[in-house]
């Protein structure tokens, strides 16, 4: 790619039930940044259906990249590369935004390069705050929860992560449970907020995998047969599920945090960056902000469009792809699950 010229790369990511796209320029300046979510469509069935997902992505895509174009106030041939999130996430839907990405980097004989999701969302902080190494990032969405060690865009190592469940999955399933409905993580927020999160304990699973590995699994369970013991006992009402939901979360938030401190205690770092869809939760964004100030150390968590699944996160990594040179060819293809390098 000609580094003098002005660059305009269109990021997109289809990777589970969020149809985006967004144009950066010069590999820092969003123009635009669209997010269709299908809520509405998975809602019916309690959690994400992944044929309805990729057949929504389909319909949708060519209009968000559309939208995406006209709000950066460009057009197709402005386009300098295209970058497309190629895994992890649901096969069906990603291969829906390969295979658009490729036909439009052919058509419009510029680079492709794919990019991976994780990775995208652990340097989607940049969006907003200048890059700092050696930094600890923690990625917390539906899909992923871990944490790693950065020492630059290039060297990464996951020192640790769920053996189970995600915590954003983890939020899902309690909200079902509840019968609060989907996507849970923003409900369960929102309810804990009228709770008292210290009506119910509940016991932190211990990992023998390592100090910064998560287990998840067990807490859903214990929510579950807690609640089950509640209804038998005809003693369900709004209050309970207000305080089971904040003792849910400041548990969850718990573990979390004090992996995170153990890690700021062991690595020295410059700085603390968290990015995922649970880094929207306001529990944990408070108590990440009281460690910092404790540690004293430099932190930051994006703006929730930039938590959440969005196509200028994949736009950012998928530039400074392409000023490495790591162009796509026309033949790659789509990953349920792949390593992050
Ligand atoms: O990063 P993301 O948009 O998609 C994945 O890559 O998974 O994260 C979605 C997850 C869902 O599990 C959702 O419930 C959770 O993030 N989430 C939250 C909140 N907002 C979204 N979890 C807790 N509190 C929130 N406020
Ligand atoms: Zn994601």
């Amino acid at each position: 790619m000609n580094q003098n010229k002005t660059s305009f790369i269109l990021g997109i990511d289809t990777s589970c039930d969020e149809t985006s796209a967004a144009i950066l320029k010069n590999s820092q300046e969003v123009l635009s940044n669209i997010v269709s979510s299908q809520i509405e469509l998975h809602q019916p069935h309690g959690g994400v259906v992944p044929e309805l997902a990729s057949r929504s992505h389909l319909e949708k895509l060519p209009l968000i990249v559309g939208e995406a174009l006209s709000r950066a106030k460009i057009s197709f041939k402005d386009l300098t590369g295209i970058a497309v999130t190629s895994s992890p996430g649901l096969i069906g839907c990603l291969l829906v935004g390969l295979s658009y990405a490729k036909a439009l980097a052919y058509s419009l004989k510029i680079p492709l390069t794919t990019v991976h999701h994780l990775k995208a969302h652990l340097f989607s902080p940049f969006l907003e705050c200048e890059e700092t190494y050696p930094f600890l990032g923690m990625v917390v969405s539906g899909g992923h929860t871990a944490l790693y060690l950065v020492k630059s865009f290039d060297e990464i190592n996951c020192i640790g992560q769920t053996v189970d469940d995600a915590a954003g999955e983890a939020f899902d399933k309690v909200a079902k449970l509840l019968g609060l409905g989907y996507p849970g993580g923003p409900i369960v927020d929102r309810m804990a907020g009228q709770g008292d999160e210290n009506v119910y304990q509940f016991t932190r699973a211990r990992v023998k995998k390592g100090p910064y590995y998560f287990s998840f699994s067990g807490l859903k369970t214990a929510v579950s047969l807690l609640l089950k013991d509640i209804r038998q006992k005809n003693k369900f009402s709004e209050t309970v599920a207000q305080n089971l939901a904040a003792s849910f979360q400041k548990e969850v938030v718990g573990s979390l945090v004090s992996k995170i401190k153990r890690a700021l205690e062991e690595f020295p770092v410059k700085s603390l960056y968290i990015s995922g869809g649970v880094a929207v939760n306001s529990a944990l964004r408070s108590a990440i902000e009281n460690l910092a100030e404790q540690k004293n150390t430099n932190y930051f968590i994006p703006s929730p469009l930039n938590c959440t699944d969005n196509g200028a996160m994949i736009a950012y990594v998928g530039a400074r792809q392409l000023e490495q040179g790591k162009v796509a060819s026309l033949d790659s293809n789509a990953y349920p699950s792949a390593p992050m390098w």
